[in-house]
């Protein structure tokens, strides 16, 4: 049919992957191709968040801010997926009558049909079941950009944390097959990626069959890094409550795994993880980031913050400082609490006014930064393995790649190296970045 798509993403990297999927779907069932300008675009897709009010405001502005190019051009296609539309779905239409298709996460493989049907039948189509169909099966191979890859290895939560709507917008949990995995990631390493990540909203919620025999997410990791070709291994979003010694000895035994989790911890308070819903204690947070630097020394930390949950006292903030300040986290991501409809949270009494949780924030945020550009500083002078992405955004002149240890390192370097693993020596650390040498002098050398 051909024609243009652009499909435009807010949020976490699984809609990073979810707009992938879709581009893929676009491509293969209708000949469409990709474009950044929206006002050469047949299709736009809108793949929304809605985590916190802000992300979900934010999709309704921009909508709006298209809303001309349809007036201008009947035959545009407008759609809306993700966690709003699965949250909202015919409300949006409701709200904005000139979208045409809504969809959700686990009925993303439908979206080209969804076009279809609106344009044969002139009515908008909404659908944010979630099927019971592997979606999976339905979706073209992902193609490869890049020298490192994105795999989802499970799909939605079923841990219901009492502030989040995930569970609702992308239904429970789910594992992918084995066999599924793993031929998805020897297909993307015949195709050049060295380095995968294995997605899903709990990673270690993962739970399959190998060879007949009930399998868990650290048995799957070790078959993952046998794969030939892939060189590291990472994985996001892991979730302190199934982190078991297990995969902490994944973590001693499987040189390809990365060093560096993202593990988020949410608050330090017990009162306040218990109010969460999270399912463990600020102690047994603290054991398994213990265990986890013996099994791997050197590793590297990160999480994920709510301030300001409703009751949050000044000790309960305090505690949260002090486990900052104890396990020594390398970068985070840290939130005011955003109270989200239909989530158990969002009936409790909020009475801490919003500076003071802005307080909070800033205080937590200085902190971790504090931290971190430590860490960073302490890197200078050592030689670090890094996988080359892409030339630096800010010099074209310079590559940019990625430590073990999750750090973007900057230097000189030909481009010829795009997609090698380099020994570079850091030589400063900047805000969010490290700079460096290449060791080898010929610049074209491979490390070992
Ligand atoms: N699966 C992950 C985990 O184990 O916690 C988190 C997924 S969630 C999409 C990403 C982050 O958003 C959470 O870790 C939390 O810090 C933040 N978040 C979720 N709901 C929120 C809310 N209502 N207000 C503020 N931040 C929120
Ligand atoms: Fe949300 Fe908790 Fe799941 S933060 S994604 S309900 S683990």
């Amino acid at each position: 049919m051909g024609g243009k798509f652009l499909i435009r993403t807010f949020g976490c990297q699984m809609n990073e992957y979810d707009s992938q999927r879709m581009a893929d779907a676009l491509a293969a069932s209708d000949g469409l191709e990709r474009t950044d300008r929206p006002e050469e675009a047949d299709v736009i897709v809108f793949n929304t968040c809605s985590v916190r009010e802000k992300a979900q405001e934010k999709v309704f502005a921009d909508l709006g801010r298209i809303h001309h190019l349809k007036r201008a051009n009947p035959a545009l296609v407008v759609a809306v997926g993700g966690c709003v539309a699965s949250q909202e779905g015919a409300a949006i239409v409701a709200r904005a009558p000139y979208v045409d298709v809504v969809f959700g996460p686990q009925t993303l493989h439908r979206l080209p049909e969804l076009i279809q049907r609106r344009r044969r039948s002139g009515e908008a189509q909404i659908d944010i079941s979630f099927p019971e169909i592997e979606k999976f099966d339905h979706l073209p191979a992902p193609r490869v950009a890049g020298v490192s890859a994105f795999v989802s290895i499970m799909e939605g939560c079923s841990k219901y944390c009492s502030f989040c709507v995930v569970p609702y917008t992308r239904g429970p949990e789910v594992s992918r097959f084995f066999e599924d995995v793993v031929v998805e990631v020897a297909d993307l390493a015949s195709q050049g990626v060295r380095e995968v990540t294995l997605l899903g909203q709990n990673v270690n919620a993962w739970r399959g069959e190998i060879d007949g025999a009930p399998a868990d997410f650290a048995a799957l990791l070790a078959y993952v890094a046998e794969i030939e070709g892939i060189e590291r291994v990472r994985y996001t979003t892991s979730h302190p409550r199934e982190f078991t010694q297990r995969l902490i000895d994944a973590h001693r035994d499987l040189p390809q795994l990365a060093a560096h989790v993202h593990l988020p911890v949410q608050s330090g308070s017990d009162r306040m993880l218990a109010a969460m819903k999270r399912g463990y204690t600020a102690l047994e947070y603290r054991s398994i980031a213990r265990r986890l630097r013996a099994a791997r020394p050197g590793i590297s930390l990160s999480s994920d913050f709510i301030v300001g949950f409703p009751g949050e006292s000044e000790a309960d903030f305090e505690a949260t400082l002090a486990l900052v300040r104890e396990v020594g986290f390398d970068d985070s991501f840290s939130f005011v609490y955003s109270p989200r409809p239909g989530t158990p949270a969002a009936e409790l009494a909020d009475t801490l006014p919003h500076e003071a949780k802005r307080a909070r924030l800033q205080r937590l945020q200085a902190a971790i930064e504090a931290q971190a550009g430590a860490i960073r500083a302490a890197k200078v002078g050592r030689v670090e393995r890094v996988l080359v992405e892409r030339p630096s955004k800010k010099n074209p002149e310079e590559l940019s790649g990625r430590t073990s240890s999750n750090h973007v390192v900057n230097f000189r370097g030909d481009a010829q190296l795009i997609g090698c693993f380099v020994e570079v020596r850091i030589d400063a650390a900047r805000a969010h970045t490290l700079r460096g040498i290449l060791e080898n002098d010929d610049g074209l050398v491979r490390a070992a």
